[in-house]
């Protein structure tokens, strides 16, 4: 795959964002947060347009969690509403970078405008061979749940991790290499919990709205640094 004149001797495969801190970018501008989300939006496209252009095989976003739902009303309207208005207009940016865009998590909990729109989108850009993967109503949890349930309906009564793998929302995505968590706070927060297994974590203090290109690049180098063992020596 092509590469920009500027990037690390080493690329992952495959890179997933916790996009977090836009509600403390907002309140240290004295807006509300659904301020931050908005800006929130713009570093999205923003990463997203850079990790396209430097041939990042897949390339992963948490958008909203199991757990956000736990949110404000007027709060959760407005991220929803966000990725409705970029829902509506993203086919062609998707294309021009070649993903395959795959929503990860439970759809059933969207009304039912909002699913045919995502699966539309799957289905439109399905014959691309990498991967956008965005994390809607996505728990880590829930989704190895979901994956076990799913095998114990296909009559499976002994599963392998290659089943469990094969039966996540990921199934199509290549082993995950990097997280990198925005916003300061040093956790995963349910986020592709069997995928991290041998993920690089790297966090930095900067706020999503505030991340863009050159604290992707930032990302990328530490990682082309990082010596991953894999349990051997
Ligand atoms: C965005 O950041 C993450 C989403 C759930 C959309 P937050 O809204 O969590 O911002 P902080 O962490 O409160 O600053
Ligand atoms: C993680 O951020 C979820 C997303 C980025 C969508 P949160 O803000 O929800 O995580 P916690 O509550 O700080 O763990
Ligand atoms: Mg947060």
């Amino acid at each position: 795959m092509q590469k920009a004149d500027n990037s690390p001797a080493v690329m992952p495969r495959h890179v997933a964002f916790i996009m977090d801190g836009n509600g403390r970018w907002a309140k240290k501008r004295g807006m509300p947060r659904e301020y931050g989300h908005r800006f929130g939006v713009k570093a999205f496209r923003a990463v997203l347009d850079h990790c396209g252009s430097l041939g990042i095989e897949a390339v992963t976003f948490y958008a909203f969690s199991t757990e956000n739902w736990k949110r404000p009303r007027r709060e959760v309207d407005a991220i929803l509403g966000l990725m409705d208005n970029y829902l509506a207009e993203c086919e062609k940016k998707i294309d021009e970078y070649a993903f395959r865009l795959v929503f990860l998590g439970d759809k059933s909990a969207f009304d039912d405008k909002r699913r045919a729109r995502m699966e539309a989108l799957e289905r439109n850009t399905a014959h691309h061979k990498r991967i956008l993967n965005i994390a809607l109503n996505y728990g880590g949890r829930d989704e190895i749940v979901n994956a076990c349930n799913r095998l114990i309906a296909m009559g499976k009564e002994h599963v392998t991790a290659q089943d469990l793998t094969q039966a996540l929302y990921t199934a199509d995505s290549p082993e995950l290499d990097l997280i990198v968590r925005t916003g300061g706070d040093l956790r995963i927060s349910n986020f592709l919990l069997w995928q991290a297994a041998y993920a690089e974590l790297y966090f930095t203090d900067v706020l999503w709205p505030d991340f863009g290109p050159a604290e992707v690049n930032a990302a990328l180098a530490e990682f082309s640094t990082r010596k991953r063992r894999f349990g051997g020596v």
